[in-house]
């Protein structure tokens, strides 16, 4: 195994013994993949791929153990995962820039932040074109229901959902994401299910979807 598989394998270790929740686990790492390669491919500007693949893998991977959580503290479990996803690197001799450039792209890719890097703007659209995915919704709404995700969390991605889904386009980093977003919306505005999942949380989709 090579330092960069080494190094995503923990990440994968992590995200199915340890995920922060179902709505953030090896599911939605590798979605979150998928789109990175599709956005990096149809770009003017040339991304790192190798700091690219591990920034997807290790986003939303969260270091500290379930009993010790608030998730209130995101940020810091964020800050956590940095440094330990840093001293990994250095461990398996991964290079400096390589290091670097990964590390900036996992802490600048939440929605408030302005990614600086290219690896970073990748990342960012990736995870944010994830709201639109019909299929973690309903993993969500499964985990609620079973009792595997505490209640709250639905008011909250609820209430991120209502916030930011008909904003994004104007946050993506490059029109090509924002391709993909209408193409994503269309097909869920079209989506039985997603229709269905919407007038039971007695939600307007299309609001939801375009703000209006
Ligand atoms: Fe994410």
């Amino acid at each position: 195994m090579n330092n960069i598989t080494s190094v995503i394998q923990k990440a994968k270790d992590f995200l199915i013994n340890n995920p922060y929740d179902e709505g953030h686990d090896l599911y939605h790492h590798l979605a979150v993949w998928k789109n990175a390669q599709h956005i990096a491919r149809h770009i003017k500007e040339s991304a790192d791929i190798k700091s690219l693949h591990i920034a997807c893998f290790w986003h939303d991977v969260v270091t500290t153990p379930i009993e010790n959580r608030n998730f209130k503290d995101r940020d810091k479990m964020t800050i956590k995962t940095a440094e330990y996803l840093q001293k990994l690197m250095l461990e398996l001799g991964c290079n400096k820039d390589l290091i670097e450039r990964t590390i900036i792209a996992v802490c600048e890719h939440d929605l408030n932040s302005r990614p600086t890097t290219i690896e970073g703007k990748i990342l960012y659209d990736a995870d944010k074109l994830e709201f639109l995915n019909v299929k973690r919704w309903i993993k969500i709404l499964d985990a609620l229901k079973t009792g595997k995700m505490v209640k709250i969390k639905l008011f909250l991605y609820k209430k991120a959902g209502k916030r930011w889904i008909s904003k994004l386009k104007r946050m993506y980093n490059f029109d090509y994401t924002r391709k993909l977003h209408d193409k994503k919306v269309n097909e869920i505005l079209n989506n039985s299910t997603a229709n269905k999942i919407a007038a039971d949380l007695g939600e307007d989709l299309r609001k939801i979807l375009i703000g209006e």
